[in-house]
């Protein structure tokens, strides 16, 4: 039994709504609840797309920007665009990145289930903790697809459950038990009850394989990181 709707319209609408209204904390409390391992997570995410001078790189679900910032720190001629569904979060970003005063990089609003870009337009999509979040995973993996030039690499960052026993344990009782309610002290607690149970219900890896290759991709490989805490699913638009 689950306390929240993990797909559909009903997901979407309380999705976007939970994350406008703990946009304030988000950021805080990623580095604070993570021990900073999210920032060595999302670098395993930039380090591995491997752009060429002057590509175009979409990233989905953005949130604050960071995984945008970091793609620009590395590949300093890369043209970014983060898109998220919700509004404040890109005003959050927009206002990061006019302190950084980074150039080269857009935010706007939209659904990655309907990507406001013409075909072919990007030379990479990345989606950070974002995938899980979405309403109909199809619908999005075909957006990616048909937004992203032959070719084209997608990476999807997510968190999964460990494989190990120990670990395992380790992971359910800090996820189930102590974030929800650290987290509690700060934001919305029901956010941080949806983040385990949404991780949970999360396809297994061969399904999620498929869905992206259903959707017009080839060579899809997941990277583990930190124990299987969190996975990189890479793969390569197969369109010619
Ligand atoms: C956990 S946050 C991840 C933010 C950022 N990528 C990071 O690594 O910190 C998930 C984000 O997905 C966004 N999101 C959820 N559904 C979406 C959709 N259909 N289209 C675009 N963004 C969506 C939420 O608004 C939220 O900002």
């Amino acid at each position: 039994m689950t306390e929240f709707i993990h797909s559909g319209e009903e997901k979407k609408k309380f999705v976007q709504q939970m994350f406008e209204d703990i946009s304030p904390r988000y950021d805080f409390l990623n580095h604070f609840l993570s021990f900073g391992v999210d920032l060595y997570w999302r670098r395993q995410l930039v380090k591995g797309l491997t752009l060429e001078k002057g590509q175009h790189v979409l990233d989905v679900a953005t949130g604050t920007g960071d995984v945008g910032f970091a793609i620009l720190k590395r590949y300093t001629d890369a043209a970014v665009i983060g898109l998220d569904y919700a509004f404040n979060m890109t005003l959050l970003a927009r206002e990061k990145a006019r302190r950084r005063q980074t150039g080269n990089i857009t935010f706007v609003q939209g659904d990655g289930e309907a990507l406001p870009f013409r075909d072919n337009s990007f030379d990479a999509l990345t989606i950070s903790y974002g995938f899980r979040n979405i309403g109909h995973y199809e619908v999005a993996a075909r957006e990616f697809q048909r937004v992203l030039k032959p070719g084209g690499k997608l990476a999807i960052l997510e968190f999964s459950q460990p494989r190990s026993k120990l670990f395992g344990h380790l992971y359910r009782f800090y996820f189930k038990q102590v974030l929800p309610r650290l987290a509690g002290l700060f934001s919305q607690s029901r956010a941080y009850r949806y983040l385990p149970e949404s991780v949970e219900v999360f396809p297994p890896d061969r399904e999620v394989a498929g869905m992206l290759v259903h959707a017009g991709f080839s060579t899809v490989e997941v990277q583990s990181l930190t124990f299987g805490v969190s996975k990189i699913y890479w793969a390569v638009n197969a369109d010619q």
